[in-house]
């Protein structure tokens, strides 16, 4: 097949678990896979913000020759002829280790330990430090709150295995217009509890912003 032949009308084609898929310039894989109805687990995806990575559940195996790897599919495009494998050993060996860190690091977190459970994952081999942690830190509320809401209500606080959501400065934000859209694309339920924190004393809140 030509390479003409290979991205014709403009389409990518590939395959998905040995199923032929198209997929159009500027798409991912995961964008590809969720065309076609073919599921990925994912937690830090979301349509509406610039992917980013952070969580790694949704990792598939590229079979391309010799070269084949573990990737995530939220961050990379397909290219003509790959072969893609969403349920590999490889790829399901890695998202249980994937699950196991996440059991450590959110060991509070329900939906974490149902997704965990689905895959054989029952406890994990890493130091939970913080038993009662919900939030993956995967950074979906900030960016929907920056990309989407533009106002910047939330941010992340220092590095590495400290980072920790909070908002700019630690204290309340009254830039939150309370409109819930961080809450309701957390993947791991945590913000339901810190929304109050974020927006500080709801009895001073006027409907049109903080009473002054
Ligand atoms: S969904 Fe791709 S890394 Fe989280």
């Amino acid at each position: 097949m030509s390479s003409r032949e290979k991205t014709q009308n403009n389409v990518i084609n590939f395959t998905i678990d040995g199923q032929p898929v198209q997929a159009k310039p500027g798409w991912t894989i995961l964008e590809t896979a969720r065309h076609h109805r073919i599921h990925i687990p994912t937690l830090c995806y979301h349509p509406a913000v610039m992917p980013w990575g952070s969580c790694r559940l949704c990792v598939v195996e590229t079979g391309y020759g010799k070269r084949g790897q573990v990737i995530p599919s939220c961050l990379n495009p397909p290219v003509a002829e790959l072969e893609v494998f969403t349920q590999s050993e490889r790829v399901v060996n890695v998202r249980r280790w994937v699950l196991e860190m996440l059991l450590a690091e959110c060991p509070a977190s329900r939906e974490i330990k149902k997704l965990a459970a689905e895959y054989g994952v029952t406890s994990t081999r890493f130091a939970v430090t913080h038993p009662d942690e919900e939030c993956l830190r995967c950074g979906l509320c900030v960016a929907v709150c920056n990309e989407v809401v533009g106002v910047q209500a939330l941010t992340f606080g220092s590095r590495g295995v400290k980072k920790v959501l909070e908002t700019p400065y630690r204290v309340p934000n009254n830039a939150c217009i309370g409109c819930g859209c961080c809450v309701s694309v957390c993947p791991t339920g945590a913000l339901q509890k810190r929304l109050d924190t974020v927006r500080g004393d709801l009895s001073r809140r006027t409907g049109h912003g903080y009473a002054h």
